[in-house]
């Protein structure tokens, strides 16, 4: 039995996630209907005539519908979605990165009373598995330190600037005729973009609820090209860069901040072009990791979102099974206070 979907939001993800499911290249996962405000887009053609297309939030609580996928993004109304989604006995996926950012630990424990998943690999760097891969796959070391370029839109705006002198101006606005930038693209360019994703990531790698809104932030946008030229000149260049490290010795304390910062062109951060994205995770125990893919646009989030669905049919699929004794996951692994903040140096 494939999970069967139920879907809100139709932007530039949503559609994506919807093109995908509707390709039916798995068999995991089914739309059976997608919910859009009633002013919002016309139902496409491409969408199959088995999906239903409804104006209700409330049509996707319906029991023909196990997993919620919210894309609509902003805090309000995607939590209380979340909440009853959860309270009528749906598991919940969202590439919602304000959402998980602010209340990641609280809709992780709602959904683990409630014995569903909440999965949101979406949230952070688009079509890289970097949630998974620090949940699962580093499970067994203690990270010290996350460092990354977490925003598609600045890194093509830099990348752009950097490769043909293009001033600010004119590569932001490459930057949103490809979709990549958000419709306001303050949030990029001024930091809490990534500061939101990078909360998330000392969430899942540390443990540590830190606010976003605890995280300094500087803005990309009195980056020259004269700047770049002046880093390349000394073997460098200029990201916009997240970085959060534990402090030692002083339990649940994260020092991190996000802003323009000067890397050498020989590392992994000045290796990301267009709007790559670049995790850099540091273990006590495995030393340094880098995980490097696409980090904006609605394929490869979808991507994400897709295999976030997967996971959930394939969870099911082990919890129906009469050998498992096991029940729902809990992935954020742990509810802390929040940290204090700290800043690192910039360009
Ligand atoms: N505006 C975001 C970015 C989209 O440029 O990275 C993906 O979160």
């Amino acid at each position: 039995m494939p999970v069967r979907v139920g879907l809100i939001g139709f932007g530039t993800v949503g559609r994506a996630v919807a093109r995908l499911l509707a390709s039916g290249r798995d068999a995991r996962a089914r739309l059976v209907r997608v919910c859009t405000r009633r002013d919002g887009p016309a139902r496409p053609d491409w969408l199959p005539a088995t999906v239903d297309w409804s104006d209700r939030f409330e049509s996707l609580l319906q029991p023909d519908i196990d997993v919620v996928v919210e894309l609509v993004g902003g805090i309000e109304p995607a939590r209380e979605w979340s909440h009853r989604a959860f309270l009528a006995g749906k598991s919940v996926v969202t590439a919602n990165k304000q959402l998980v950012a602010e209340f990641g630990p609280e809709l992780v424990s709602l959904a683990a009373r409630q014995r569903r998943s909440f999965r949101f690999e979406g949230a952070v760097a688009g079509g890289v598995p970097v949630i998974r891969a620090v949940q699962d796959g580093l499970a067994g070391d203690r990270l010290v330190r996350i460092t990354g370029i977490l925003n598609g839109t600045c890194n093509y705006i830099l990348t752009r600037m950097e490769s043909d002198r293009l001033s600010f101006h004119d590569a932001l606005e490459e930057a949103q005729a490809l979709g990549y930038a958000e419709s306001d693209p303050t949030a990029d360019i001024e930091g809490l973009d990534a500061r939101a994703k990078l909360a998330i990531l000392c969430g899942v790698g540390f443990g540590i609820h830190v606010r976003p809104s605890d995280i300094p932030c500087a803005s990309v946008a009195g980056v020259t090209a004269d700047d770049l030229a002046h880093a390349r000149a000394n073997g460098c260049t200029i990201r916009q860069v997240s970085s959060a490290e534990r402090v030692e010795g002083t339990p649940h304390m994260v020092k991190a901040s996000v802003g323009p910062a000067v890397v050498p062109l020989d590392g992994p951060l000045a290796r990301a072009h267009g709007c790559q994205n670049v995790i850099v995770v540091d273990g006590e125990v495995g030393g340094e990791t880098v995980f490097a893919g696409q980090g904006a646009g609605g394929n490869p989030t979808a991507v994400a979102v897709v295999s976030d669905l997967i996971a959930i049919a394939e969870q099911r699929h082990r919890l129906l099974s009469p050998s498992c004794s096991s029940n729902v996951e809990a992935n954020w692994p742990s509810l802390q206070p929040s940290s204090s903040k700290g800043s690192d140096s910039h360009a």
